[in-house]
């Protein structure tokens, strides 16, 4: 069976969707600066998503954690130590429910070790448990910077590691990464070149531009058009939703009756 996962119009008024078998095999990368629409994409793709597969969201903001209350997804707070980690991601994994690793107000270095705990538990999982799973990762240059970032070295290599293992080992292991940043520049090059599908938003700096247009195989002029997109516009490509690059208009999800709007 074939799953589509719609996340909204393209400019001919046509439907975009992502066919998930081909998401899992092929994951996708987000970019668009900040306010571009990124987590509001990734929303849309994990509401429309959660009903056929199981996610893990590494959550900086507490942009994700009312997905409880529609989807039932576990929150856990990352207070517990690496190993408590570590020990729930296994737990996610052999018990297949859907979680938010939320960050919230914790310090970059933390958000970072806790991160990288996580991932690597859901990583060395039991053979047994490799069922498919989303794994989307927010603000993931913090997770895996390009240069030294705002974490202290071992962290950082730790994460590091994490994200590549997510990257390019995970797809063996049933884990699809899908990650978002405002800044490709600053993402770590060899995490943004694993995914094979892309949606760039509203881009600013040349520097961006010109690492989109690499990974795109678009020349400079073409990438320049990402200057002009709007909130919630992005141009996607890629296996798991067109061969040709096409600007997505993302649809709204709904919020949940009497949660605020977010933002
Ligand atoms: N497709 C859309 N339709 C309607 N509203 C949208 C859409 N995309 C984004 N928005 C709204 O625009 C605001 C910014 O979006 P969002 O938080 O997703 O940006 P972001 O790219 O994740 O920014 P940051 O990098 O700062 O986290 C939010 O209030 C969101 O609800
Ligand atoms: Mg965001």
């Amino acid at each position: 069976m074939t799953v589509s996962v719609d996340m909204g119009a393209k400019a001919g008024g046509q439907r975009a969707a992502f066919d998930l078998e081909e998401l899992l095999a092929t994951r996708l990368l987000v970019q668009g600066n900040s306010g571009s629409g990124k987590s509001h994409l990734l929303r849309r793709l994990l509401e429309q998503s959660a009903p056929w597969v199981q996610q893990a969201i590494i959550d900086p903001e507490g942009d994700f954690v009312t997905l409880a209350d529609r989807f039932g997804h576990v929150v856990v707070d990352a207070v517990g130590s690496e190993r408590d980690l570590a020990l729930i991601a296994a737990r996610v994994r052999r018990h297949r429910v859907s979680v938010v690793l939320n960050l919230e107000g914790l310090e970059v270095d933390a958000q970072v070790k806790a991160a990288a705990a996580f991932l690597n538990g859901l990583f060395d999982a039991e053979r047994d448990h490799w069922y498919p799973m989303l794994v989307v990762v927010d603000e993931a240059q913090l997770f895996a910077p390009a240069a030294s970032g705002e974490a202290d070295g071992e962290a950082r290599r730790v994460s590091l590691t994490a994200m590549t293992n997510l990257m390019c080992r995970g797809r063996k292991r049933g884990l699809a990464g899908v990650i978002a940043t405002q800044r490709l520049a600053k993402l770590a090059k060899n995490v943004a070149a694993e995914a094979s599908n892309f949606m760039m938003g509203r881009t600013f700096l040349d520097i961006d531009m010109a690492r989109a247009a690499d990974l795109l195989g678009m020349d400079r002029r073409q990438a320049e058009t990402f200057r002009n997109l709007e909130r919630g516009q992005f141009v996607a490509l890629g296996p798991a939703i067109g061969r040709r690059a096409e600007a997505v208009r993302v649809a709204r999800w709904r919020p949940a009756a009497g949660a605020p709007a977010p933002g």
